[in-house]
């Protein structure tokens, strides 16, 4: 009998690949662009494993197609592009990368607290631009950081990250769950729970950190911006969906909140027109993993996932 087989729908960090090729035959996608539906079923039709990004949707017509999957390894700690009922019918384990990326991830979040609050984007395209003509006392006004409140939406890993980090600029920190984390997660950094609407009040930065599930679709709608200060500073490095982001964009351009800083957007590679024009955006490309270290840590655990269901045991990482 030959190898296992496992599909990797994109190119990957080498340290996971390797891993991988020393134990089953490896089908990589070694052009690096996302398989379309039909690409993707043909592809994993007849593997054992398929090791996913979150640019591929593993849905049931997938599942379907490829009888002798026994586990779909995501690269990423958010899993909202598989249908885990699906899976479960199929018999089919998920995993994910969960702890890796959890200080990657909250750096990028508070850089782009900074950078939004700073206008870090806005001064270095104006210097670009040649419109700098000399210091001024009036130019470039932000908010400021110590002393002011960070809400948190979502305590885990990620949130709880942020919170430290959050300490060290001397930020006081309210937060708001499904449940109420453990007294000594709140007391590490000082934080005070309260409900959704305290938070989007009181909120002088609002980093958010749910995963997306149907119940956070739009999660921060027109209502919750109008709740918000209008000095207020929105952060994004979850999924773009948790936010409206046409709601975003007229709020921004409304100064219904002061700025915000973008790391995923509604319809990835596309982004809400009005908002490219907006100086009070601060964004990036869904970068917030996206470290040497990181990322290749990603890709070793996903492969150990692998490895793992193809010897007979359970996923390391199950999502359920
Ligand atoms: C994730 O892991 O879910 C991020 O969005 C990408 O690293």
């Amino acid at each position: 009998m030959g190898k296992p087989t496992v599909l990797v729908t994109r190119r990957i960090p080498q340290d996971g690949l390797d891993l991988l090729a020393s134990h089953f035959e490896v089908d990589l996608n070694a052009d690096d662009h996302p398989y379309s539906p039909e690409e993707l079923r043909q592809r994993a039709a007849g593997k054992d494993a398929i090791m996913t990004l979150l640019t591929d949707k593993v849905d049931a017509a997938l599942l379907g197609a490829a009888p002798s999957l026994k586990i779909v390894a995501n690269v990423a700690v958010g899993y909202d592009n598989i249908d885990l009922e699906a899976a479960r019918r199929h018999n089919v384990h998920v995993s994910n990368t969960p702890g890796v990326l959890t200080d990657a991830t909250a750096d990028l979040a508070f850089t782009l607290l900074l950078a939004a609050a700073r206008r870090i984007c806005e001064g270095d395209r104006y210097i670009r631009a040649g419109e700098w003509k000399g210091w001024q006392i009036m130019g470039f006004h932000g908010g400021d950081i110590a002393g002011r409140t960070l809400g948190i939406a979502g305590f885990g890993r990620i949130g709880q990250a942020v919170a430290r980090r959050a300490t060290g600029f001397g930020m006081h920190i309210i937060y708001t769950d499904a449940q109420r984390a453990a007294t000594n997660a709140e007391d590490a950094v000082g934080a005070r729970f309260v409900d959704k609407e305290t938070l989007l009040a009181q909120s002088d930065y609002l980093s958010l950190h749910v995963p997306y599930l149907p119940s956070t679709h739009h999660y921060i709608g027109a209502p919750e911006l109008a709740a918000m200060k209008k000095t207020a500073y929105l952060v994004n490095t979850s999924r773009g969906a948790v936010v409206d982001e046409a709601a975003l964009a007229s709020a921004l351009r409304e100064g219904q909140i002061r700025g915000a800083g973008l790391d995923v957007f509604e319809r990835e590679p596309q982004v809400v027109p009005e908002l490219l024009g907006l100086d009070n955006v601060t964004m990036t490309p869904h970068i917030a993993s996206a470290t040497d270290e990181t990322r290749a840590k990603m890709s070793l655990m996903a492969a150990e996932n692998v490895i793992a269901v193809l010897s007979g045991n359970p996923p390391l990482n199950p999502v359920t």
